[in-house]
């Protein structure tokens, strides 16, 4: 079954996606869907999200969910790889909880508070936990248009300014050479903030849909940057300085 047909068919706790997001995720998460990921999700409410992804992740290690909210503790699973942590994702505490259930994940989904302050943060706390070659993904990004989110297309530091500015460092080799990456961050989070970007080098590639991003973690063995550039054919009667073993000449 699809992700979409699981969905439409669960019967169980009540979950809360949109449509689009379905699709998205199906086409991201399929190569894991028989492997033994471990995955976390902030934002739990009810509790069906939780549920679907174990249908949807047979072998999966651990499906852990966060959430805020006292009452998502008294929510009851019959699939033991479900737990749930109650705290806001990024305190110590909360964090230190889920690490120590979860070390290190395949798939992290931000469903949470959906402001950007808890989507950029929750990104700086969880994704140097992310395993190579997992995904980190980010759901209600329209919450970045919005002031009551500390959302705005004008304001610098905005979830989406930050994951904009977060496909830059995909691009990082091509940046002037004087450039200090941690001052790509000051419109975000103003002069001598002391965010080490560091971990960023590990994005392999950041998708925007709508309302939701992806963002790739480097698998292990991947070496960064492009690699050598590859021509092949024998035939270049526009451009012969393209033929193969030509191009340093
Ligand atoms: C949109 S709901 C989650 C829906 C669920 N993921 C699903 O797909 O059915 C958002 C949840 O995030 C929780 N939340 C809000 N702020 C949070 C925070 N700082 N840390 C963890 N959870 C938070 C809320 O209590 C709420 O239950």
């Amino acid at each position: 079954m699809t992700l979409r047909e699981l969905y439409l068919s669960h019967g169980g706790k009540v979950a809360d996606k949109w449509a689009l997001y379905l699709d998205v995720y199906e086409r991201v998460l399929a190569p894991y869907r028989n492997k033994p990921v471990s995955m976390v999700e902030v934002g739990v409410q009810n509790g069906g999200s939780l549920e679907i992804w174990a249908r949807y992740f047979p072998e999966a290690a651990a499906i852990l969910g966060c959430d805020i909210d006292p009452k998502c503790g008294e929510l009851r699973f019959s699939d033991p790889r479900i737990s749930v942590v109650v705290g806001p994702a990024n305190t110590e505490e909360t964090f230190r909880e889920i690490t120590s259930r979860v070390p290190s994940f395949d798939i992290f989904i931000d469903d949470g508070s959906h402001t950007s302050r808890d989507i950029v943060f929750s990104f700086l706390n969880y994704f140097p936990r992310l395993s190579s070659g997992g995904l980190y993904v980010v759901e209600d990004l329209h919450c970045a248009y919005m002031p009551a989110f500390g959302g705005g297309i004008h304001r610098p530091d905005t979830s989406m300014a930050f994951l904009k500015a977060l496909a830059d460092f995909v691009n990082r080799p091509w940046w002037e050479r004087a450039r200090d990456p941690a001052a790509h961050l000051d419109p975000i989070f103003g002069q001598g903030h002391g965010v080490d970007p560091a971990s960023f080098a590990d994005v392999l590639g950041v998708s925007f849909y709508d309302s939701m991003c992806i963002i790739e973690k480097r698998p292990p063995a991947a070496t960064p940057g492009l690699g050598p550039r590859i021509t092949v054919g024998t035939e270049a009667i526009v451009e012969p300085r393209v033929l193969p073993g030509l191009q340093a000449q």
